[in-house]
């Protein structure tokens, strides 16, 4: 039983494999936090609460303490307008017009079987608790569920809100969880960027105040990733205490810590309240997305393995995770828009019996697509241009052992496209005002059943009518002008979370409609690379940023929340695309081969001594793919911060390791860079085959090996590489 209760001291304990998490149901009859950390026994733990004394004391003279004030109280769920003037987790608009709420403990339930959430994405397995709260005075309540499984180190949290009166509530903020850290000495670590500079670290220390990171996007966004680490002041790496923070939900978000004035802190989050109100009739319910709570007191480095253990076990698409990945071509930077039957077929030829296994069409294959103006929506194929039709292509691409994958962006609608033309209403705008374009286009409504239905109905036919074996979905711009004409003036504000319950509506008919084809996300790149994403593509485009110097620093970023099989990454042509920098062919492929990998390009303009590489490079990722998709990733050098970049992927039973390092700039008569191997067992013998040697983990790890980047005169943007492999 990973969830107890101690009906002596009412106390609630959760444990994971080598975590606790632990509440109380106090003395006033509130759920009340006690702990969340390192795996405890379960003593009574009423030690763990402060002694301050707070301002607002609403609780009846015969049970008031010194110490309970509301404000003082770590409640599960904090509530607005009693006293408690810390972040509230939810903050509802009573029918008399008040704002108050106050949320009494009213019993639990434990589940075997974690139930879904209707209409959302969220983990699987796991033992559920439910528990009950209900206002003392109202018919509102909360249910709040708190999932945690004996082998993982994370708790999902979510909340259940009800309007159980007979007149309407408005919710104003609808978060799903709170939770109370004792002390202060806290840092933020959020993931910031922008298109082809996504997910940057930035580590923010947390004072006095509301620090919060947000998107009102309507999508989860480049410029924050819905997730936040707090850390220890001294957290490091490998040392410290960190709890990563991860919603699961791909649309408006918020994410909040607040070091109040007990002393305290708090974080909170959930969707976005900024623009937002939720109209409750009697009886209706309003579903929070999943909160993903993982914890270490290994650093950084162990709260990035257990997320991403959980994510890789119980979120991320099931069917594709635990297998190995189509390693693709795709032709978007070989050709844009600009190609014939004839150049997409000499591209497939290049590269047959490479063991690249996959060809994927990118943009440009329907409508009257030539550029960014056209065709969003109509999805049927443009036989004028690619001549013969998708069957013929197909048909070629088979026939030289490879499967097929096509670009859809189906979210998306072009002004200049037929069903534009015909349902000028399925695109999103306020009557009388003007669109705002971006890539020249404007989005569906995905808050109507109607536009989901033809989006669902015209997506589905080309793929239930051709031999389409792979998908990358893409999804180009941000929502404006938030309004649909399928809700009354009082629903409006409700429209970025009636957008991602559309979005996940659509992935559902779409992706999970069709289980024989692999889905692979993108959005520009990587600016929609959050788990509500990952639980229906098991793979996501990173960023349109390929260059492997850029890519050093992404998939860093990435990586603190999202596991290496998440990630995919091609090798691209140079110059750079995007940056114009030139970097070996190797160095292109040991980048882009840390994650789910492929290649970018015109492979007819490839040499022959590059062809022969892209032979020894397939092989070479097939051999070591379970260790990349599958294995415990120690970060080693940080690229953000000096000119090395290094990271270990170690076999769950740690019989085999692979260690990536690279050298940005090179340097004459440099000093050499010694990288300490981490993850390994200190007591069992690896053979090196780069060193000739068979050498112990303790060795490894603690005196460490000089990676060889060429000698002198080497030049900049170089990677070494070695095996391990237990003897
Ligand atoms: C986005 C994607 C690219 C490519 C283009 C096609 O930018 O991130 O990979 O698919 O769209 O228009």
């Amino acid at each position: 039983m990973a969830i107890s209760f101690d009906r002596s001291t009412k106390t609630f304990y959760l444990d994971g494999r080598s975590i606790t998490y632990a509440f109380t149901v106090n003395s006033y009859g509130y759920a009340e936090h006690l702990y969340f950390g390192k795996k405890i026994s379960h003593d009574p733990l009423f030690f763990t609460r402060g002694g301050g004394m707070g301002d607002h004391e609403p609780l009846p003279p015969e049970v008031r303490r010194g110490y309970a004030s509301y404000d003082m109280m770590w409640t599960e769920c904090s509530f607005h307008g009693t006293g408690d003037y810390r972040e509230p987790c939810v903050l509802v608009e009573n029918a008399a017009g008040d704002r108050l709420s106050d949320l009494l403990f009213a019993g639990y339930e434990i589940l075997s079987e974690k139930p879904r959430i209707p209409g959302m994405p969220s983990s699987r397995g796991g033992e559920t608790l439910v528990l009950h709260l209900a206002d003392k005075f109202t018919a509102f309540s909360a249910d709040l569920y708190y999932t945690v499984w004996e082998d993982e180190d994370v708790i999902a949290r979510r909340a259940v809100y009800r309007n159980g009166a007979d007149t309407p509530a408005k919710l104003r903020r609808a978060y799903s969880f709170s939770l109370s850290l004792p002390g202060q000495e806290y840092d933020a670590i959020s993931f910031y960027g922008g298109w082809a500079r996504e997910r940057t670290p930035e580590r923010t220390p947390i004072g006095h105040h509301v620090y919060a990171i947000d998107s009102k996007r309507c999508s989860s966004s480049a410029s924050l990733n819905p997730f936040l680490v707090i850390a220890g002041r001294h957290t490091d790496e490998d040392r410290g205490e960190a709890i990563g923070v991860s919603l699961v939900y791909s649309s408006s978000f918020v994410l909040k810590a607040q070091g109040t004035g007990g002393g305290d802190t708090l974080l909170t989050g959930g969707v976005n309240d900024f623009d937002f109100g939720y109209h409750m009739e009697p009886g209706e319910e309003f579903y929070t997305p999943e909160v993903l709570l993982a914890y270490s007191d290994e650093g950084l480095g162990g709260m990035s393995r257990a997320m991403h253990d959980l994510l890789r076990d119980h979120l991320i698409q099931p069917r594709y995770v635990k297998s190995s990945r189509p390693l693709l071509l795709n032709n978007w930077e070989g050709t844009t828009f600009h190609f014939t039957y004839e150049k997409l077929a000499a591209i497939v030829d290049a590269v047959k019996g490479t063991g690249i296994d996959t060809f994927v069409l990118d943009d440009g294959w329907f409508g009257k697509r030539e550029d960014p103006s056209s065709g969003l929506g109509d999805w049927f194929v443009n036989e004028q241009k690619l001549e013969g039709g998708l069957d013929r292509l197909i048909e070629h691409v088979h026939g030289a052992g490879m499967k097929f994958g096509l670009w859809f962006e189906p979210e998306m609608i072009s002004e200049d496209s037929e069903i534009y033309r015909a349902h000028p209403d399925y695109a999103i705008g306020v009557p009388g005002r003007d669109h705002c374009r971006t890539r020249q286009q404007l989005m569906m409504d995905l808050t109507r059943a109607d536009v989901r239905d033809y989006i669902a109905d015209s997506v589905n036919k080309i793929l239930h009518s051709h031999q389409i074996d792979y998908v990358k979905w893409d999804y180009n711009r941000d929502v404006t002008e938030q309004y649909t004409l399928g809700l009354p003036p009082e629903r409006q504000s409700e429209f970025a979370y009636r957008f991602a319950l559309g979005v996940y509506d659509l992935f559902e008919r779409i992706v999970e409609g069709n289980p024989d084809i692999f889905f692979e996300g993108c959005a520009s790149g990587g600016a929609r690379f959050d788990p509500a994403v990952l639980a229906y593509f098991p793979q996501i485009w990173t960023s349109d940023d390929s260059d492997a110097e850029e890519r050093t620093k992404i998939q860093t970023g990435t990586s603190y929340a999202y596991p290496l099989s998440s990630m995919a990454c091609h090798l691209s042509s140079c110059p750079n695309h995007q940056t114009g920098r030139t970097e070996s062919f190797a160095t292109r492929a040991d980048i882009a081969h840390l994650g789910a990998t492929g290649y970018e390009l015109d492979s007819t303009k490839l040499t022959e001594e590059e062809i022969a590489a892209i032979r020894e490079q397939t092989a070479e990722y097939r051999e070591m793919e379970d260790l990349i998709l599958f294995g415990d990733l120690y970060r080693i050098d940080d690229p953000f911060t000096g000119n090395y970049f290094s990271e270990a992927i170690v076999s769950k039973d740690k019989s085999r390791a692979y260690l990536i390092a690279y050298r940005r700039l090179g340097g004459v008569n440099s000093e050499a860079h010694r990288v300490k191997m981490r993850g390994l067992d200190p007591k069992k013998n690896y053979f090196v085959p780069e060193l000739s040697l068979i050498l112990s983990g303790a060795t490894l790890m603690n005196v460490g090996l000089i990676p060889n980047f060429g000698g002198h005169a080497s030049g900049d943007f170089r990677t070494a590489k070695f095996h391990f492999e237990e003897k």
